[in-house]
C-alpha cells in the first residue's frame, strides 16, 4: 500500500510525507515531549508550536476551558522564540526521518519575513506553516487571515524570503474562506492548512465574568469538525494546491471524511490531549481501512466524496 503524499508538488525540493497524518501546531509541543510515548517518527509530519521572533509567556491564566464537545484555549502563543528553536530543537529534528514543519506567527508582516529568513537553510526544518490564524494575540495573527488582501500580503512576503516549502494556515473567522485560500495560493503557497480555532468565550456565572483571562479564546475539538470539514470541501473546490484538513479529528473515520472531502493530509490536534497516541491510532486505522477496502494508494481516496 502507498500512503505517501507529496504536499508541495510545485516546490523544487517538494515535501514528501510517508503518510498523511500530521500533528496540529500547539497540541504536540516540539514532538520531543511525546517520543517516550510512541514512535513519533511513524507519523507523516510534525508541526511544532507556533513560533515568534521573541520568546512569549502567553496570556494570563486561566487559558483553557472545556466546553460541550470541545476546548476553548487562549494560550496566546507561549513559546521559546525562534533563536532557541534553531539552537535547541532543530539539531534534534535533523536526526529524525519524519519531517518537522515550523509554525510561525507574527504581529507584523515584517515579523513573518524575519522569522522565515532565520529558518531558511536550518538543518532539521522541512517546511514552514505560516499561521495567519491565531485568535489569541492582540495584534496580527488571525487579523491577517481574515481578508484575502492581508493574507496574500503575508504569503507574498514570506515566499520571497524562504526557499522552504510554505504552508499557509487559514482561520475560519472570515466571511469567505475560499477567497482567502485563492489569494494565498496565488501568492505562492505550496499547500493550505485549515482550520485554526473558532473564536468563542465562556462566562463563569458565579464570578459573573468571563472565565478565560483573555476573555475570548479559540474553540477546537469535535465541536468544530463539521465546520472544518465544510471549509475543506469548499477550499478543495477553489484551489489546485494540496489541502491539509484540521479541526476536531479524533478518530480514523474523522480523518477519512476530510480526505474524502479533498484533503491530501490531515492534522490531529485537541484529540492528543486525551489520547497522546491519537495521531498514531488514526494512522493505523487508515491503514486498516485501506487493507479492508482493497485500496492500494491513499490518492484513490482524496476527494472521492466530491465526485
Ligand atoms: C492549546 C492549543 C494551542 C494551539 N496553538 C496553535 C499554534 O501555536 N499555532 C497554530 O497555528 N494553531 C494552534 N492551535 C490550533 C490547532 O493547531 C488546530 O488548528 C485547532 O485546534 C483545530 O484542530 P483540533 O480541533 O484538532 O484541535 C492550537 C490549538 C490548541 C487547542
Amino acid at each position: 500500500m502507498n500512503l505517501s503524499i507529496q504536499l508541495a508538488p510545485k516546490h523544487p525540493r517538494g515535501l514528501l510525507l510517508a503518510n498523511p497524518v500530521m500533528t496540529a501546531s500547539g497540541t504536540f509541543g516540539y514532538g520531543t515531549e511525546y517520543s517516550h510515548l510512541f514512535d513519533v517518527q511513524k507519523l507523516g509530519a510534525i508541526v511544532c508550536k507556533g513560533t515568534t521572533l521573541n520568546p512569549r509567556e502567553g496570556n494570563p491564566q486561566p487559558r483553557l476551558a472545556e466546553t460541550a464537545g470541545g476546548v476553548l484555549n487562549s494560550i496566546g502563543l507561549e513559546n521559546i522564540g525562534v533563536n532557541a528553536l534553531i539552537k535547541e530543537k532543530a539539531p534534534i529534528w535533523a536526526s529524525w526521518r519524519v519531517p518537522v514543519i515550523v509554525n510561525i506567527a507574527g504581529e507584523t508582516v515584517d515579523d513573518y519575513a524575519q522569522l522565515a529568513g532565520k529558518l531558511d537553510g536550518v538543518a532539521g526544518i522541512s517546511a514552514i506553516e505560516v499561521n495567519i490564524s491565531c485568535p489569541n494575540i492582540k495584534a496580527g495573527g488571525a487579523e491577517f487571515g481574515a481578508s484575502p488582501d492581508t493574507a496574500a500580503e503575508v504569503a507574498t512576503t514570506v515566499r520571497k524570503v524562504t526557499s522552504l516549502p510554505m504552508l499557509v494556515k487559514l482561520t475560519p473567522n472570515t466571511s469567505d474562506i475560499a477567497k482567502v485560500a485563492m489569494a494565498v495560493a496565488e501568492a505562492g503557497a505550496d499547500a493550505i492548512s485549515l482550520i485554526n480555532t473558532l473564536k468563542g468565550m465562556v462566562i463563569d456565572i458565579n464570578q459573573r465574568k468571563p472565565l478565560l483571562g483573555n476573555i475570548t479564546g479559540g474553540l477546537s475539538g469535535p465541536a468544530i469538525k463539521p465546520v472544518a470539514l465544510y471549509m475543506v470541501y469548499e477550499v478543495a473546490g477553489a484551489v489546485d494546491i494540496p489541502i491539509i484538513g484540521c479541526g476536531g479529528i479524533t478518530t480514523t473515520s474523522d480523518a477519512l471524511e476530510f480526505i474524502m472531502a479533498g484533503a491530501s493530509a490531515i492534522q490531529v490536534g485537541t484529540a492528543s490531549f486525551t489520547n497522546p497516541r491519537a495521531p498514531l491510532d488514526v494512522l493505523e486505522g487508515i491503514e486498516q481501512f485501506m487493507k479492508k477496502e482493497g485500496i492500494k494508494d491513499i490518492a484513490e481516496l482524496i476527494g472521492v466524496a466530491r465526485n
